[in-house]
C-alpha cells in the first residue's frame, strides 16, 4: 500500500515548478485562489478575495493608477489564465487605488484603499508566529517564546489572532474577562507577567464563534489597535493554521518585524511550512527562523528516543529555504500538560532543557530583530 509519506516524499523529488501545482492543487479553493492571484501581483496588490458559486473567485485589486487601462488589462488577463489552469471558470476584480499611488483626477479614492502598515504605539517589535498546518504547536511556542522573552527582561505581550479557535488564555491560565476603560480601550490581561488578549477572554467558550473573512479581519485589527497594550517591546502574535484570512489581514495590516515558522518534522507537516513561509517571503517580512516541535521523545523510564514524527525534517527544510534554523522541542509531557493547565514548563520549570530552548529561541528573535532595526537605520 501506497501511503501519504511516501506519495510525498515521491513528490519531494519533483522539479519545484511541479511542486508548486501539486501545493497548489490540493489547497482549500480560497487559499488556492489567494496564492495564484500572489503569484502574478504579489501579496500587497490585493485585498477581500471571496469564492462564489465555488467556481468565481471574486477580488479587491490595488493598483498604484487604476486609469492605466493597459496594465490593468494585461493583469487580468494574465490572472484569467493563471485561475482557470487552477481549476476556477470566472474572475470578477473591481480595482482600487494603492495607498501611496499615484491619486486619480477628481480624487476619488477607491473602497477598500490600504492603510499603511502604520506602526502601533507602543509596540516596538511585532513577531508572527506561524505555520502551515494546524496542531503543530504554534501556541505552545508561542506562549513560551512571550515567557522567555519577558525572563530575557523585556515587556511583552500576546495577541490570540485564532479568533474562532482562541486557546492562549487557557495556556497561560487566565480566566477572568477583561475590562473596558473610559476611553471604549479594551485592557489587555497579564499572566506571568505576559499581556494577552484573546477571543476566548471576550465570549462563552461553549458557543463556537463562526465568522466570516472580514469579520475576522476587522477583529485582528480592533486587537492590535483598540487595545490597552501599555508599553510592549515584543508582541507575539499566534496566528491559526493557514494562509488565509488572517495571515492575510495580518501581513497586509501590520507592521511585522518577522515571523517565526513552527513545524514537526514529518513530511506532510513541513510541506505546510513552506507553504506559510512561501506567503510571508512574498509579503517582505523577515522569516526569524523555524523551530522543530515534537522534534522526538525521551522515554522517561529507560531513556529510549522515539523519534514519532520523525526527525531533523525542520532543520533540512531551514538549511534549504536559507533560513535560521532556532532549535528542537522534544515531545513532553509538562509541556502537554503545562498548556492544559495554565502553567507553561518556562514558568513552572526554568532549568529544563526545553525552557532553556524557548530562552535561546528568544535571544534569536532579539537577535534579529535589532539586525534588522540598524539594517533599516
Ligand atoms: N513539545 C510538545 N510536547 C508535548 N505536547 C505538545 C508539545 N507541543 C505542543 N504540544 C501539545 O500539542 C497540542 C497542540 O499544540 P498547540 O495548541 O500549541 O498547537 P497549534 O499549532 O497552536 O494548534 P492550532 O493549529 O489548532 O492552533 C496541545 O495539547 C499542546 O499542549
Ligand atoms: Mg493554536
Amino acid at each position: 500500500m501506497l501511503h501519504q509519506s511516501d506519495m510525498l516524499q515521491g513528490v519531494a523529488n519533483f522539479p519545484k515548478t511541479f511542486l508548486v501545482y501539486y501545493i497548489i492543487f490540493f489547497m482549500p479553493d480560497k487559499e488556492k485562489a489567494i496564492q495564484t492571484i500572489a503569484s502574478v501581483i504579489g501579496m500587497d496588490s490585493f485585498r477581500d478575495v471571496s469564492i462564489q458559486n465555488g467556481n468565481k473567485v471574486v477580488f479587491n485589486l490595488l493598483l498604484d493608477d487604476p486609469q492605466n487601462t493597459d496594465k490593468k488589462t494585461q493583469i487580468i488577463k494574465e490572472l484569467e489564465t493563471k485561475l482557470k489552469a487552477a481549476g476556477f471558470k470566472e474572475l470578477d476584480v473591481y480595482t482600487t487605488q494603492k495607498a501611496g499611488g499615484h491619486k486619480p483626477l477628481g480624487g476619488l479614492q477607491g473602497r477598500g484603499e490600504l492603510a499603511p502598515k502604520a506602526p502601533v504605539p507602543g509596540i516596538k517589535n511585532i513577531i508572527a508566529i506561524n505555520s502551515g498546518k494546524g496542531g503543530v504547536g504554534k501556541s505552545t511556542c508561542s506562549v513560551n517564546i512571550a515567557i522567555a522573552l519577558k525572563q530575557l527582561g523585556y515587556k511583552v505581550g500576546v495577541l490570540d489572532a485564532d479568533i474562532t479557535g482562541p486557546n492562549v488564555h487557557l495556556m497561560l491560565g487566565i480566566t477572568e474577562k477583561p475590562h473596558v476603560t473610559e476611553d471604549r480601550k479594551v485592557m489587555s490581561l497579564e499572566a506571568y507577567g505576559v499581556r494577552l488578549i484573546s477571543m476566548g477572554t471576550l465570549v462563552d467558550e461553549n458557543k463556537p464563534t463562526i465568522w466570516r473573512g472580514p469579520m475576522l479581519d476587522g477583529v485582528i485589527k480592533q486587537f492590535l489597535r483598540d487595545v490597552e497594550w501599555g508599553e510592549l517591546d515584543y508582541l507575539v502574535i499566534d496566528l491559526p493554521p493557514g494562509t488565509s484570512d488572517a495571515q492575510l489581514t495580518i501581513c497586509q495590516n501590520v507592521p511585522l518585524s518577522g515571523t517565526v515558522i513552527v513545524t514537526t518534522p514529518q513530511d506532510v507537516a513541513l510541506l505546510d511550512a513552506k507553504k506559510g513561509l512561501t506567503m510571508f517571503q512574498n509579503m517582505k517580512v523577515p522569516v526569524i527562523g523555524i523551530i522543530e516541535n515534537m522534534s522526538f521523545f525521551s522515554c522517561p523510564h529507560c531513556n529510549e528516543r522515539s523519534e514519532i514524527f520523525s526527525h531533523g525534517g525542520g532543520r533540512k527544510a531551514a538549511e534549504s529555504l536559507g533560513v535560521n534554523f532556532l532549535g528542537e522541542i522534544p515531545i513532553e509531557l509538562k509541556v502537554r500538560s503545562g498548556g492544559d493547565e495554565g502553567k507553561p514548563i518556562t514558568v513552572v520549570d526554568p532549568e529544563h532543557v526545553i525552557s532553556k530552548a524557548f530562552l535561546k529561541i528568544a535571544g534569536a528573535i532579539v537577535e534579529s530583530c535589532s539586525k534588522n532595526l540598524s539594517e533599516v537605520n
